[in-house]
């Protein structure tokens, strides 16, 4: 038969490949023992940190889910001329890792919008709706009052915290604006964006809410659209209509939040030139927008109108970090998502990599005692790492074996998404097409025009004081009150008894050792007796 004598011959030649290509190192089996044995005794000499967190630094990859987590390792080491499989991200070196549930109250497979009221606010809610609980309905205003939830951006100010936002995305976009706003519809981004009834019963657009609801410190992202009147000429596209201000309410939301902030050091930027000329150690408040949606792709970035992620946040750190109490800051890598959804595998891993390079330079930036740093992701995608490509082999690349219909697949997929394309029943023919371009769009099983969310589990991670309360497998909303707890913020404040804000592990509490155990144990009986007391 032609395709079994096809198997057979692509089989050969990716054992042939594969073997020339191993690692010599590898092929010693002291190379392997000695690794582990590093990594035994690190983590064997990893200290408990029960500190209070003074700093809570979130980092959110939006639709990062663990088939893009694991990819985006590769690729990032591919892009630095390794084989990639073994590249350590800065993710990767977070000693807890849990698995959290995302499902929201309606859908097995939630957005943004609910996924954010979970981990931000503690309270899982309802498809689309930002800021509100369950008995709150998608896109009815009248639904809303009352059901309004806070989030931990809020606790964070109201214990005197510096606050901020960073995002890839508008900054009125689900993940940033479930930190400050409460909408029944996500997609209330002005109130251009919202029917008239929910205006009548008193609902206000997200952007107004960025203003009103919470004083915080930093913003940095785009969506200048949303903060100004009608028509209003978009400093940077002044020719392009549909970058034109959207409000009908005729507010200038940005003229707004200047005036708000007179006799504070308060700076509106909308290009890297200002915003590179922002002093952080004299600047008190921060609205920084850099386009008028979401921002472009970090690999479509022009460097000398916008900074990157690792810029914007390593700004927002630099200003909130002045405030001795500490600070509460959310960043999102928001595009890796909006990638996927067009099911362009590449964009999405490189927005996954940028956002690690972000994470590397929060960590440089504080310190492990004090600064509670979680990655999280909100939901997955259905990306799929399929096949048996070669080790080393492109990420963006394709199957070394055919499949049945004698044609080559890429390594990675998709569930369902805009890349399903047949012809006369048969797949495209993938010989040809340069499957590591950043336009590619990867195949997928089913059309959509939009590839959809999907289900499974998603990762979270921390380091820090308290990091080991995100094990285990958690429901998504566990998350706000494990990292409240972490920093005494909030309504729990068990963790404020007894505890200076910085406290010094001492070796007694390694994790791994006996005497931490009976320690741990006499702190939960004296936490009892604490709480028992003041019930009384
Ligand atoms: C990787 O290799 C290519 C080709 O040899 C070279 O142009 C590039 O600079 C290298 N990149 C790094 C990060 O070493
Ligand atoms: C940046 O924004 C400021 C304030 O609007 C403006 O004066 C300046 O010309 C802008 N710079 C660039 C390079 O666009
Ligand atoms: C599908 O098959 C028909 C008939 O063989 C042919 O004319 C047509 O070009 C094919 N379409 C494509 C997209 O290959
Ligand atoms: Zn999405």
């Amino acid at each position: 038969m032609e395709s079994s004598r096809g198997a057979i011959l692509a089989l050969f030649l990716l054992v042939t490949f594969a073997s020339s290509s191993a690692k010599v190192d590898e092929e010693n089996p002291e190379f392997w023992r000695s690794q582990a044995r590093r990594t035994l005794q690190s983590t064997l000499d990893r200290k408990l940190n029960t500190n209070v967190a003074k700093n809570i630094l979130f980092f959110l990859g939006d639709g990062m889910g663990i088939t893009t987590f694991t990819a985006a390792r590769i690729l990032k080491g591919q892009l630095q001329n390794q084989t990639g499989e073994e590249t350590v991200m800065t993710m990767d070196t977070f000693p807890n890792v849990g698995l959290v549930k995302t499902y929201s109250v309606d859908f097995q497979i939630p957005d943004s919008a609910a996924t954010a009221t979970a981990y931000l606010c503690g309270v899982k809610t309802n498809l689309n709706t930002i800021g509100v609980n369950a008995a709150a309905r998608n896109g009815v205003c009248k639904t809303q009052k009352g059901n309004e939830v806070t989030s931990i951006l809020k606790w964070a100010k109201d214990a005197g915290k510096s606050v901020g936002i960073v995002t890839t995305t508008r900054v009125q976009h689900a993940t940033p604006a479930t930190s400050y706003a409460h909408s029944a519809s996500r997609k209330w981004y002005s109130d251009a964006d919202m029917p008239d009834g929910a205006k009548k019963d008193g609902c206000t657009d997200i952007a107004s809410q960025l203003l009103k609801n919470t004083d915080i410190d930093v913003i940095i992202g785009g969506g200048r659209k949303y903060m100004t009147p009608r028509g209003t000429k978009d400093p940077e596209y002044p020719r392009d209509y549909s970058s034109r201000g959207k409000r009908k309410d005729g507010r200038n939301l940005i003229n707004e939040w200047q005036m708000l902030k007179t006799g504070k050091v308060a700076h509106y930027v909308w290009n890297k030139t200002d915003f590179d000329a922002v002093d952080p150690e004299t600047t008190d408040y921060l609205m920084a927008l850099f386009e008028p949606g979401d921002l472009r792709f970090e690999a479509e970035r022009d460097p000398s109108t916008d900074p990157s992620l690792v810029e914007t946040t390593e700004k927002a750190i630099r200003i909130l970090q002045k405030n001795p109490k500490g600070f509460f800051l959310l960043v999102e890598g928001g595009r890796i998502d909006q990638a996927h959804h067009a099911g362009r595998g590449y964009m999405a891993l490189h927005e996954t990599v940028a956002l690690d390079y972000a994470v590397a330079k929060g960590l440089e930036l504080t310190r492990e005692e004090e600064t509670l740093t979680i990655v999280m992701a909100d939901h997955s995608h259905p990306l799929t790492f399929n096949g048996y490509p070669f080790r080393g082999q492109s990420i963006l690349g394709k199957s070394p074996l055919w499949a049945t219909d004698m044609l080559p697949y890429t390594t990675l997929m998709y569930g369902n998404g805009p890349g399903h394309k047949l012809a006369n029943g048969t797949r495209p023919d993938i010989r040809k097409v340069n499957t590591k371009s950043k336009d590619y769009v990867q195949l997928s099983a089913v059309p959509t025009q939009s590839a959809t969310h999907s289900g499974e589990d998603v990762a979270v991670l921390a380091r820090g004081p308290m990091a080991h309360l995100f094990q285990g497998v958690q429901e998504q909303n566990y998350v706000a009150h494990a990292m409240a707890y972490a920093a005494c913020v909030g309504a729990d404040l068990r963790h404020c008894q007894g505890q200076t804000a910085v406290h010094t592990t001492t070796p007694e509490e390694n994790i791994w050792n006996g005497a931490h155990r009976s320690a741990a144990l006499l702190g939960v009986l004296l936490s009892a007796l604490l709480a028992h007391a003041l019930l009384m």
